[in-house]
């Protein structure tokens, strides 16, 4: 009947603020914590596209999505960064866009305490790229003012404010209205590292 989330995460969903009735992309979707916090906050009326790259992690978004009776949950599975070639059709269709990107994690080190030998500045390079990759790539897909949450469980700026800053830049027709870094503990002494920014296009 319901879903764990760590509280710093529980966040994200309603920053992006989404509508009963309306159409909404999770392009980064697996396991699905996010998906199936959009869709109840939706009351289930709408689309939440689910997309994925990982295959076997996105059939755990079908069975989080089926396991809470959500039915407004459509799981697809492909590159992000693809979408918008591979689907022409989605083009300016989506009310609100979540990029739960694929990140170093260092937020979530009390958790997953291996991270900080497996990231160096390389693993931090490469993932920055593919950071605004996802951003340039999904953006066409929002209708004209439609709104966007970037979001990560890391603390490194490369990947949060200054991917932010350079994004927002290169595309005056966007707002950013609200970002904010949590650290870990903050939430009640608890939580994960977590950064979100909530863009609108004007
Ligand atoms: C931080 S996790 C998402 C967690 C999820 N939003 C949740 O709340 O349960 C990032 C996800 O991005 C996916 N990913 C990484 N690169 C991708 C890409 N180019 N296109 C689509 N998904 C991608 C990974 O497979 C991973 O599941």
């Amino acid at each position: 009947h319901w879903c764990v989330q760590d509280r710093s995460a529980q966040t994200i969903a309603p920053l992006l603020d989404p509508k009963p009735g309306e159409r909404v992309l999770d392009a980064c979707a697996a396991p699905g914590g996010k998906s199936t916090h959009l869709a109840e906050l939706m009351g289930d009326q709408g689309q939440v596209l689910a997309l994925d790259r990982g295959e076997a992690r996105l059939r755990r978004v079908a069975r989080n999505s089926e396991r809470l009776g959500l039915g407004c949950i459509e799981t697809r599975h492909g590159d992000a960064v693809e979408l918008a070639s591979e689907a022409p059709e989605l083009l300016g269709q989506f009310d609100a866009l979540l990029i739960d990107a694929p990140c170093s994690g260092l937020g979530t080190l009390a958790r997953h305490a291996d991270a900080r030998w497996r990231i160096d500045p390389a693993a931090i390079e490469g993932l920055v790229t593919l950071q605004r990759q996802l951003l340039e790539g999904l953006l066409p897909l929002l209708k004209p003012a439609g709104r966007l949450v970037y979001a990560t469980c890391t603390v490194h700026p490369e990947e949060n404010g200054e991917l932010l800053e350079a994004f927002l830049k290169d595309h005056p027709q966007l707002r950013l209205e609200q970002s904010f870094q949590l650290w870990p503990g903050q939430l009640d002494g608890g939580g994960d590292g977590f950064f979100a920014a909530r863009i609108v296009r004007t």
